[in-house]
């Protein structure tokens, strides 16, 4: 049997991430890695259902502790379901966001605090948490000047926000990067996007290279 490992992606809006997952995923199947791909908020029908109440932009009443909550709540269903049968299957997972999220949107970009969101989200995970974190470093202007680019993409409720609270995420993602700095890789976010998946690929090879 393979060895399992769960990778987690993580950044701001507009950082490329699933450009780069879907290319991870490409090389992955040509060598035929065993290997998940998903993504949080969702990957499986409960999850996608409380991302859809989350996101959407006419939900503009909701609480911040109700957005953390379902959040977390939608993590554990996605967990439980989802990422840690394939990891006892022996595969690698790949998965778009996961705790990180949640600490630099709801604990320090919604100012519920980094501790009181990890608090909850220990509960929800009972502490598994990702062997391999790749965060994707940008500025919030070229990240939402994407966004703005791409007319494909649906713009959710929290894209909706204003600059400053996607600076805050970003002050929050490096308060995260620095207390789990032993988990999470940065990466230059702003590069072209072969030169970006280069440094991802090494970064995960690297990693595949010292479970074998
Ligand atoms: P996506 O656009 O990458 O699919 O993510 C959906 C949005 O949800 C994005 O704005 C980031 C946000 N988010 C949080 O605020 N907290 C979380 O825990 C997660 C997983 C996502």
């Amino acid at each position: 049997m393979s060895q399992p490992l769960f990778i987690t992606f993580e950044g701001p809006e507009g950082a490329g991430k699933t450009t780069i997952i879907k290319r991870v995923e490409e090389a992955f199947k040509s060598r035929g890695i065993p290997f998940i791909c998903t993504r949080e908020p969702g990957g499986i029908e409960i999850a996608e259902q409380i991302r859809s109440v989350i996101l959407n932009p006419e939900n503009t009443k909701m609480d911040g502790r109700t957005e953390a909550l379902l959040y977390a709540a939608a993590r554990r269903q996605h967990l439980v379901e989802r990422v840690l049968p394939a990891l006892q299957e022996g595969k690698v997972v790949l998965c778009d966001r996961f705790i990180d999220s949640s600490l630099a949107y709801q604990g320090y970009a919604r100012e519920l605090g980094i501790d009181e969101v990890y608090t909850i989200n220990r509960f929800a995970t009972e502490d598994h948490m990702p062997d391999l974190t790749i965060y994707f470093d940008l500025s919030p202007e070229v990240g939402l000047g994407r966004i703005d680019d791409n007319a494909k993409r649906e713009k959710n409720r929290l894209d909706l926000e204003k600059l400053d609270f996607h600076e805050k995420v970003q002050e929050g993602y490096q308060i995260v990067n620095d207390r789990f700095s032993e988990r999470i890789v940065k990466v230059n976010a702003e590069q072209s996007i072969e030169d970006v998946y280069e440094d991802v690929i090494s970064i995960i090879n690297q990693k595949l290279a010292k479970i074998k």
